[in-house]
């Protein structure tokens, strides 16, 4: 078991995706690529979690998710408390004055567990009743529901449960959107190129 609690998280991350989602696409490309990340250096003291009421909610969920695999993701990030440096994307990922709306903007935060050559790994938390408008981007997307219900909804096309342990992959300029329910959401994320460049906010016609 590696030495650094952001990888002990990734290995048991990786242990459920290769028992559970043998064959699921965007799962070898994840697994692929996370031998070339590394854990990215950190402050000595990261300050408290923005939604540290959200995020212990989802760990108590996750600590006692029926499946032992999300329960022991859940152990791990719960070690890992005090090295994770969790922050606001306050739109440092969208081009400036996009339209991400103040749902995200106020209820979300993640933190980076591996980075490496363009690429990015990290675990994403979203708040209750929050809307994650519809949005594309050149890098392809993994996401690891380690909580949920959470809806889904893929170029522009019906909404979708995803519960907790599913797994999503976007494709690059997939347009998509999420949004929370009662409870918070988080999960596991990772960007496997193209890391640079910007998202966009799409308008989307759903003819409602
Ligand atoms: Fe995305």
């Amino acid at each position: 078991m590696p030495d650094d609690p952001q990888r002990v998280v990734l290995a048991v991350v990786a242990d459920l995706l290769r028992a559970r989602h043998d064959g699921v696409v965007g799962v070898a490309e994840f697994l692929t690529a996370l031998p070339r990340s590394r854990t990215p250096g950190c402050a000595a003291a990261p300050a408290a979690p923005a939604h540290a009421d959200h995020l212990a909610g989802t760990l108590t969920t996750l600590r006692g998710d029926v499946d032992p695999l999300l329960g022991a993701i859940g152990e791990a990030i719960d070690r890992a408390g005090p090295a994770l440096d969790w922050r606001v994307d306050d739109g440092r990922y969208y081009e400036p004055g996009a339209p991400v709306g103040d749902g995200y903007r106020s209820g979300n935060m993640h933190t980076v567990l591996a980075e490496g050559d363009d690429l990015a790994i990290g675990l994403f938390l979203l708040a209750p009743a929050t809307d994650y408008l519809d949005h594309r981007h050149a890098a392809p997307e993994f996401y690891l529901n380690l909580t949920g219900p959470t809806r889904w909804r893929f170029d522009g096309g019906p909404w979708l449960r995803h519960d907790a342990g599913t797994v999503v992959w976007n494709p690059p300029g997939r347009v998509h959107a999420t949004t929370t329910g009662d409870a918070p959401w988080l999960s596991l994320w990772a960007w496997l190129a193209d890391i640079d460049r910007p998202c966009e906010v799409v308008s989307v016609d759903t003819g409602a």
